[in-house]
């Protein structure tokens, strides 16, 4: 729910934001190269509780000026999904959603019609019948980093796995290291498995696939 930036200029700040806690995994595309697709999968874990889990995948500019996400937010006791670009500048408005059962599969789309003139589709649905459908005009935030991140405020990583699956990263490269070598892990702070991810390229483009990858535990 919050660009990865403002927790970084916080713990810089003050070390006992520690109410809040992160766990994220990061694709970053090389240099003056960018994400016109992410898509894939995740499993929605038991939700222990009515509070502030906030469970994501998301992209974000080089900047990290904000970030556009589905967020799966357990605030009010049963899991909600819905799209958003994360907080300011543009300010947008919060696209529409739907509640998620615990061990339900979301499927989730943000694919950008063209890296210049940057506005970006969402597509959301559910194994539980759910679906939904965003538009984000963000023409000057390309997008060089797509994250699966696990926020917390004051509760800890309780729910077992968050688990993703069919994962694919499209962006103007024809390097692959960035997918091929990753993702990074912050702080190694989560044990995770993965398949190794496959990058192909053709016309300009790498096509990264990652057929699972799972944020198991805390480390
Ligand atoms: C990727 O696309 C952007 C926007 O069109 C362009 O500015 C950039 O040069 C491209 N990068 C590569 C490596 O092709």
């Amino acid at each position: 729910m919050k660009a990865l930036t403002t927790c970084f200029a916080l713990l810089a700040l003050v070390q006992y934001v520690s109410a809040q806690t992160w766990y994220f995994l990061t694709f970053t595309t090389p240099a003056g190269s960018y994400i016109s697709s992410y898509t894939g999968s995740f499993v929605a874990p038991p939700l222990p509780q009515a509070a502030t889990y906030y469970l994501w995948p998301g992209l974000q500019p080089p900047d990290n000026a904000g970030v556009l996400q589905p967020v799966l937010d357990g605030r009010s006791g049963t899991w909600w999904i819905g799209d958003g670009w994360c907080c300011a500048n543009p300010s947008l408005a919060w696209g529409s959603g739907f509640n998620v059962a615990n061990g339900q599969t979301v499927n989730f789309g943000m694919k950008v019609n063209s890296i210049q003139s940057g506005t970006w589709a969402t597509t959301l649905s559910s194994s539980g019948g759910g679906s939904a459908t965003g538009s984000f005009p963000l023409p000057t935030h390309p997008m060089n980093q797509a994250i699966m991140a696990i926020e917390l405020y004051d509760v800890a990583w309780t729910f077992g796995q968050f688990a993703f699956s069919n994962v694919v990263i499209v962006a103007n490269t024809t390097s692959t290291a960035w997918c091929t070598n990753g993702p990074s892990n912050y702080q190694n702070a989560a044990v995770v498995t993965k398949s190794t991810p496959v990058a192909t390229v053709s016309g300009g483009q790498t096509t990264c696939k990652i057929a699972s990858i799972i944020l198991v535990r805390p480390a």
